[in-house]
């Protein structure tokens, strides 16, 4: 059977996660897989999470199935978290998933089965793996203009022009805050310029909320998606707990929709839900579990939040830094620009060739086109050294 494969090529962020993993230098530095390290290099778990699983250990009296939906006081907070106090609870359903990837691709299945004619729009550039999960769905998958490569900013008249031609046969996938691989940010006025455009003509509007909490804050980078849903009948949003509550390897997702009516909203639920039982039937619990004791303790919540301020601090710091470092020891401006950046990543806009020369000659290990994890970095020689590799390779 097998011999019938032909090789098939590997994600570029796992491939480097393996080549840094084999790479027996002392000194390597990995700005590559987007995951939150702290000043020691560690991925912390955080203080609540800690707390909240040695409540649900001496809680827990079964190990029993929960349900296609997973846990609705994960699912109830989620929606809030997402959608804020005021969302329109009777329109809005959401299911837990397994990761944020689980949640894009139930969002996709579901649409899908009702939606095959219509296309994909993703940013240029996007996260490598928003195509093979649309694809994968079934959908055709194109890109629309959204990164000035020379400035490094959001090239705001070409997405906009562009979203002006796209209407009822288009879903359009937004990052809903720190962009990925970019790190360039659409401000709150360019979301409202965006929201009026895509309800005028009629695009469906698909968010995947990966990182919220790690830009400005946990209100502030939801801007994007409450906006859309005061302007849209409909919408989906993936949301990650990876990052924002350090839970990568539980697989804590969700997958939301805003329907047109109390009615639809369950529908398209039920269909979710038929595509979970076909696929991985349930999501797993214990994430989910510890995110609804956290966001449903005062204390714990206040700790979570508290933790996440200073997570997104130490990004903020380290790129100031970093800005400051490369403009002294390049002499220019050229590099300033991560300083606006917001999130984990910058994309640095580097050829293949830089990118290698980084990797094989300073052992920095950055995704293709200089995409840099900035939370990847030690704020001690560590960024320095960064900064000399970088100047070198692109001097
Ligand atoms: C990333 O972009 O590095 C993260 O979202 C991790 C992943 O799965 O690619």
């Amino acid at each position: 059977m097998f011999e019938k494969f032909e090789p098939t090529p590997q994600d570029p962020i796992i491939k480097l996660m393996g080549m840094f993993r084999e790479d027996p230098r002392d000194d390597k530095i990995d700005v590559g897989v987007g995951v939150f390290r702290d000043n020691n290099g560690q991925t912390p778990i955080m203080q609540a999470v800690r707390m909240a699983e040695d409540r649900l250990h001496d809680q827990q009296t079964t190990k029993a199935y929960v349900g296609l939906a997973g846990d609705e006081v994960f699912n109830t907070e989620i929606t809030k978290l997402v959608f804020g106090h005021d969302a329109d609870m009777d329109r809005i359903r959401a299911v837990q998933t397994p990761g944020g990837c689980g949640a894009l691709r139930m969002l996709s299945d579901m649409l899908y089965r009702i939606a095959s004619d219509r296309k994909f729009w993703v940013s240029d550039p996007t996260w490598g793996n928003h195509y093979p999960i649309f694809r994968q769905s079934g959908f055709e998958v194109d890109a629309y203009p959204y990164l000035n490569r020379e400035s490094k900013t959001v090239n705001v008249d070409a997405l906009m022009e562009k979203l002006s031609t796209l209407g009822k046969q288009d879903i359009v996938v937004f990052h809903a805050c720190c962009h990925n691989p970019s790190g360039a940010e659409l401000q709150p006025g360019d979301w409202d310029d965006i929201a009026k455009v895509v309800a005028k003509n009629g695009i469906f509007p698909y968010f995947d909320m990966a990182y919220q909490g790690f830009g400005n804050s946990l209100e502030d980078d939801a801007y994007s998606i409450r906006t859309m849903a005061k302007e849209v009948e409909s919408m989906v949003v993936a949301s990650s707990c990876s990052k924002n509550f350090g839970l990568y390897r539980d697989r804590v997702g969700c997958s939301l929709l805003l329907g047109e009516s109390k009615e639809t909203a369950d529908i398209a639920r039920a269909h979710i839900l038929s595509n979970a039982r076909s696929s991985y039937s349930m999501p797993p619990d214990h994430g989910a579990a510890l995110v609804g004791l956290i966001m449903t303790d005062p204390e714990l919540k206040m700790n979570w939040e508290n933790e996440l301020g200073e997570m997104r601090a130490r990004m903020l710091s380290l790129r100031n830094k970093m800005s400051i470092v490369l403009k002294e020891k390049s002499n220019s401006d050229r590099w300033d620009f991560i300083a606006d950046h917001r999130g984990m990543f910058s994309l640095l806009v580097l050829t293949d060739e830089e990118v290698e020369s980084l990797r094989n000659d300073h052992g920095v290990y950055a995704v293709a086109g200089g995409r840099i994890n900035i939370a990847g970095l030690k704020d001690d020689d560590q960024l320095n050294r960064f900064a000399d590799a970088l100047i070198s390779v692109t001097r």
